[in-house]
C-alpha cells in the first residue's frame, strides 16, 4: 500500500477516546447511582482478577491531569462518555436528577474548551443504571427503556447543547446486546447458555434488545435535532463496532459469502435501518419474526446519523457453517477464526484473544461502508490495540515499545489511503485510548492505551512512545491550511 502518497484534509479531527466506567472511579461519590457494571463486577468469575471500575484511573478526581495529558499529546479533541447514573442515579424519567453530576461534567467540558480541546460526547457507553435493569429488565423493555433514555438524553443535551458539537448516542450496541445478552460475558450477563447463567433466551433477546437500542438512538437524535441542535454544524450519530472479514478458504464461495454475512450481522443490523430504512435481507431471512421492527420505528431511525461512528480494531477469518443456523445464532451461521485454512494468522498476537491487527482490512472496510451507505461522512471513534505481555514488561521497555506505534502507523496510513485513493469520506479519528483503564471482563490485565497508568502509585500517568507518535503521524498526513 502506498501510504506515503496519501494525505488527510486540513480540517481532519483526531484525538483519543475513553469511557466513564473505564476511567472515572468514584462510584459512590456525589450522588452517583450504581450501574449494571457495578453489580456485574461483583459476580465471582466475571472479571479477570476480580477487578472493577470502583477506582479505575480515578479520573473523577483528576480531570486536570487528563486535560494536561491531552495537551501534551497535542490533541485537538477528546471523546469521552457521560455516566447516566451520575446524572439520573436511578435512571428513570420520573426519578430525581443529580445536579452534582451535571456540574461535574459541565466543569469538565468548560475546562476542555478553555484548553482549546473539542469535546465529543458519548451518551451511553454500557453503564446502564442498575435500577432500570431491576425495574423492568433494562434494554428488554423497549417502551420503558426508550422513554427513560430519551429523558436522560434530553437532560444532557439541554445542559450541554451550547457547549458540545459532536454527539454519540450509543457506543457499540452490538456489545451490549451480544456480549451482554447472548454470551453473558458483559453486563447484564444474560445468556441462554444454562451452564453459564440460567437467565435469558438467546434466540429472541438479542433481537429485542437490539431493537430497543436502535429506537432509543432514533428518539435521542430526534430530540437533539428538534430541540437542542443550537451549534452550527452540530452532529449526532451512533457508534458501531465491526471488524473486517477474510474468507478462511478463499477458494470456497460459501466462505466468501459468509464474510459479507458476518459484517451485515454486526454492522448492517443497525446501519441498514439508519441509512437504507430497512433491515438487511440476510437477517430478515434467517430471523423472520424474531427481528422486531415496525414501520414507525424504522421511519424514526432512517436518516438518523449525521456521521457514521466507526469503532474498528482488527480482522478475522470466516468459515461458513454447513446446515441450518442454531436458533441462538447471532453471526449469520459462521465461525470466526484467527487462522486461515493453511494455519496463517490474520495478524500478530496481542494481549486480547479476539484482536489480531490487520490494517489492510481497515481500508477495505472503510470502502465497504462507503459503497454500501452511499458515501457517508465517517468518523473513526475508536481504533487501537493491546500488546502481548505488556503488563509484564519492565517500565522503560513498556514505555518505549514499538508494537503499538507500528499499529497506529499502519492503521492511520490505511485510513489515509482510503481517503486519498479510494475516495472514502473519513474525517475524524480517535485512538483508543488516552490512558490505560478498566478493560471490562479483562479487568486491568490488558492495557490499551498510549499512557501508562500506575494504579498502585498515585495513579501516575506516564506517556508511552505512542502518545507522541500519533500526533506526529497526523502532522505528516494532514494537509496544511
Ligand atoms: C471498544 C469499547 O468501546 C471500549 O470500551 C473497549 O475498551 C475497547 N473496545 C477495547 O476493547
Amino acid at each position: 500500500m502506498e501510504s506515503t502518497k496519501s494525505s488527510l484534509p486540513s480540517d481532519f479531527l483526531w484525538s483519543f477516546a475513553t469511557a466513564a466506567y473505564q476511567i472515572e472511579g468514584a462510584v459512590n461519590e456525589n450522588g452517583r447511582g450504581p450501574s449494571i457494571w457495578d453489580t456485574f463486577c461483583k459476580i465471582p468469575g466475571k472479571i479477570a482478577g476480580c477487578a472493577s471500575g470502583d477506582v479505575a484511573c480515578d479520573s473523577y478526581h483528576r480531570t486536570h491531569k487528563d486535560i494536561a495529558l491531552l495537551k501534551a499529546c497535542g490533541a485537538p479533541a477528546y471523546r469521552f462518555s457521560i455516566s447516566w447514573s451520575r446524572i439520573v442515579p436511578l435512571g428513570g424519567r420520573n426519578d430525581p436528577i443529580n445536579e452534582k453530576g451535571l456540574q461535574f461534567y459541565l466543569k469538565f467540558v468548560d475546562n476542555l474548551l478553555a484548553a482549546g480541546i473539542t469535546p465529543m460526547v458519548t451518551l451511553f457507553h454500557w453503564d446502564l443504571p442498575k435500577e432500570l435493569q431491576k425495574r423492568y429488565g433494562g434494554f428488554l423493555n423497549k417502551e420503558e427503556f426508550v422513554a427513560d433514555f430519551a429523558h436522560y438524553a434530553r437532560v444532557v443535551l439541554k445542559a450541554f447543547g451550547s457547549k458540545v458539537k459532536y454527539w454519540i448516542t450509543f457506543n457499540e450496541p452490538w456489545c451490549s446486546i451480544i456480549l451482554g445478552c447472548n454470551t453473558g460475558s458483559f453486563a447484564p450477563g444474560r445468556t441462554s447458555d444454562r451452564t453459564k447463567n440460567p437467565v435469558g433466551d438467546g434466540s429472541t433477546e438479542p433481537w429485542i434488545v437490539g431493537h430497543s437500542l436502535l429506537v432509543a438512538h432514533g428518539a435521542a437524535v430526534k430530540i437533539y435535532r428538534e430541540e437542542f441542535k443550537v451549534q452550527d454544524g452540530g452532529e449526532i450519530c451512533i457508534t458501531l463496532n465491526g471488524d473486517w472479514a477474510e474468507p478462511w478458504d478463499p477458494e470456497n464461495p460459501a466462505d466468501i459469502e459468509a464474510c459479507d454475512l458476518k459484517i451485515e450481522f454486526a454492522i448492517s443490523w443497525f446501519a441498514d435501518p439508519i441509512y437504507l430504512g430497512k433491515h438487511p435481507d440476510c437477517m430478515m431471512q434467517q430471523l423472520g419474526e424474531r427481528l422486531p421492527a415496525t414501520l414507525e420505528d424504522i421511519a424514526l431511525v432512517h436518516g438518523s446519523n449525521d456521521f457514521y461512528g466507526m469503532n474498528h480494531y482488527c480482522a478475522n477469518y470466516i468459515r461458513a457453517k454447513m446446515g441450518p443456523p442454531e436458533p441462538t445464532d447471532v453471526t449469520g451461521n459462521l465461525e470466526l477464526l484467527l487462522e486461515d485454512k493453511n494455519g496463517h494468522s490474520i495478524g500478530p498476537v496481542t494481549q486480547s484473544p479476539w484482536l489480531r491487527p490487520h490494517a489492510p482490512g481497515f481500508r477495505t472496510l472503510l470502502k465497504w461502508l462507503s459503497d454500501r451507505y452511499a458515501f457517508p461522512k465517517i468518523y473513526v471513534t475508536e481504533n487501537g490495540t493491546s500488546v502481548l505481555g505488556e503488563n509484564d514488561l519492565p517500565l522503560d521497555r513498556l514505555l518505549d515499545y514499538e508494537f503499538r506505534v507500528q499499529y497506529f502507523r499502519d492503521y492511520i496510513g490505511a485510513m489515509a489511503d482510503a481517503y486519498t485513493m479510494d475516495g472514502v469520506n473519513v474525517r475524524a479519528y480517535m485512538a483508543w485510548s488516552l490512558m490505560d483503564n478498566f478493560e471490562w471482563a479483562e479487568g486491568y490485565e490488558t492495557r490499551f492505551s498510549v499512557t501508562y497508568v500506575d494504579y498502585e502509585n498515585d495513579q501516575k500517568r506516564i506517556p508511552k512512545k505512542s502518545a507522541k507518535a500519533i500526533g506526529q503521524i497526523f502532522d505528516a498526513l494532514i494537509e496544511k491550511k
